[in-house]
């Protein structure tokens, strides 16, 4: 809890202490961060993992979050309304920070740390959008892409909750 807790203050902060004040131009940029940090993490682990589960696991997640960063892309690109991050956002120096931890383990030390962050991020990710983003999302093209995706994320979490619990990899919440 307190792991999940960190991230959805140290990601989704501005955003939950501001959600009646969100435009969709912010929202877009949340949204594509959020899709770019599991893509950073993805990347990592298919760099470094020799596990086949969890290189799998890396390969759905880059593949689904790019093909769902560009679709958001375009629909913000056709609304002229890509926009900045909330001030006070941590999201990048967050990300930074998971790789570097991520990036110093090795083996199965890498693939348990990096199956408990993609848990967490995801369960955290979910929560916002539900609770949040999707309430606040005005542009109905947006919302429905937001609304098409999120069991796709959902998919992401169940996936790698089924590979940690094989692993025997203790999960945090
Ligand atoms: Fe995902």
């Amino acid at each position: 809890m307190l792991s999940l807790a960190a991230l959805a203050t140290g990601i989704l902060s501005a955003p939950l202490a501001q959600a009646s004040n969100l435009s969709d131009a912010t929202i877009y940029a949340i949204f594509d961060q959020a899709n770019m940090a599991d893509i950073a993490s993805g990347r990592l682990a298919w760099a470094k993992s020799r596990n086949p589960e969890v290189r799998r696991l890396a390969k759905m997640v880059i593949t689904d979050h790019t093909a769902v960063q560009q679709m958001g892309r375009d629909i913000a690109k056709q609304m002229n309304a890509l926009g900045t991050p909330p001030a006070g956002d941590a999201s990048w120096s967050q990300m930074a920070q998971t790789l570097e931890r991520l990036d110093k383990l090795e083996g199965a030390e890498f693939d348990a740390a990096y199956l408990r962050h993609e848990i967490g991020f995801h369960a955290a990710v979910i929560n916002a959008i539900d609770t949040v983003l999707l309430p606040a999302i005005e542009d109905a093209r947006f919302k429905g892409l937001v609304r098409k995706v999120l069991p796709g994320f959902q998919h992401h979490l169940n996936e790698t909750r089924a590979v940690a619990e094989k692993l025997g990899v203790t999960q945090i919440h």
